[in-house]
């Protein structure tokens, strides 16, 4: 059978040839990884996170083999982070001269500011968009909810003044209202939220009795929060939801897309089965199209959402509750 389905894209204005996009990870620190991804099928890539913290940790270390004095530790710090920042303008521009896909930068915001006025050198070398990558641990008893959304906030409308790229605003799950949140990130400026990013996961060695790392490799099961949150709130308008965890294989992008989601991220898989994966989703999605009989992604994207079921209140249930879901 002749595959008809056209599985074109737009995702933050930009045109994709398919939603598949490569999630930002070491999949994607070098222009030559984004090479890898374009030519293996990727709609778009998402580059590696610049972090604060590795700068902060190269500063700590220059510090600490060289000098005390205030101005010259001032001066090491500015070099530094001038190095690592045109590292980082390095990979865009090595990624666009390389690319014809779009190519969206990443940048980790957990503190302070230091990198608000680094922000335009990302769009001046060539940055087809931003994605934020907002990361608060919310540990802290004396920061309610508006506290930790307000810095949010604050982050997206201070990057909005910067550059003129459209963002998106990457966040996990810890919030206790993610509709009012997405609502907020809008209003500040954000043209897409991605939901979710999976965070760093600790476990418990039960024979060395020590904290330790969990891997950081998502199953397929945990499609079911991007799933739950995309379908809730598919439908709000001028912003763009796009899906990240657990997205697997062809029926996961299909899964999302059916959600309301603009693209579909991924990542594990890719770690798991080699960057050819990326064909096998596509040709696995187009065939189920076919089979379907969805023409295009903007013919099926949304139908399995809250806003487009005549059964709401299926998408608000929160229990399970015997009588109505039949589990003993
Ligand atoms: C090894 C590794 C490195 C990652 N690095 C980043 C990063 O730098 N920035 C970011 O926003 N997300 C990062 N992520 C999160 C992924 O982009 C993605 O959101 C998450 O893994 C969920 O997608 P998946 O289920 O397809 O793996 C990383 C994930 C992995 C596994």
């Amino acid at each position: 059978m002749l595959c008809m389905a056209d599985l074109r894209v737009s995702y933050l204005g930009l045109s994709l040839d398919n939603p598949v996009v490569v999630s930002s990870s070491s999949l994607t620190n070098t222009a030559e990884k984004v090479a890898a991804c374009a030519k293996a099928g990727a709609g778009a890539v998402v580059l590696k996170s610049l972090f604060e913290e590795e700068i902060e940790a190269e500063i700590a270390e220059t510090a600490r083999d060289s000098v005390e004095h205030t101005e010259a530790a001032d001066y090491i710090r500015e070099l530094q982070t001038g190095a690592g920042l045109k590292r980082y303008a390095d990979v865009i521009r090595g990624a666009k001269g390389a690319v014809s896909i779009p190519v969206i930068a990443s940048i980790n915001a957990v503190s302070s500011n230091w990198w608000e006025a680094h922000v335009p050198r990302l769009e001046s070398a060539g940055a087809d968009a931003l994605e934020l990558n907002i990361s608060l641990m919310p540990y802290d008893y004396h920061k309610d909810d508006e506290e930790v959304a307000a810095f949010y906030v604050k982050t997206v409308e201070a990057v909005r003044k910067l550059v003129s790229i459209p963002i998106a605003v990457k966040i996990g799950h810890y919030f206790s209202s993610i509709p009012a949140l997405v609502d907020k990130l809008k209003w500040a400026g954000a043209d897409a939220v991605v939901l979710f990013n999976r965070f760093y996961r600790v476990d418990i060695d039960t024979d060395s009795l020590t904290l330790t790392s969990a891997s950081p490799m998502s199953s397929p099961e945990e499609i079911a929060l991007p799933i739950r949150w995309i379908s809730l709130m598919y439908g709000r308008e001028e912003v763009e939801l796009a899906a990240s965890s657990g997205i697997h294989d062809g029926k996961g992008v299909a899964k999302v897309l059916l959600a309301g989601a603009q693209v579909a991220q991924v990542c594990t898989t890719l770690y798991r089965n080699g960057l050819d994966r990326i064909g096998v989703i596509k040709g696995d999605l187009e065939v189920w199209m076919d089979a379907k009989g969805f023409a295009s992604i903007d013919d099926m994207r949304g139908r399995l959402s809250r806003k487009m079921s005549d059964r709401p209140e299926t998408y608000e249930r929160l229990q399970y509750v015997k009588a109505l879901v039949g589990w003993e």
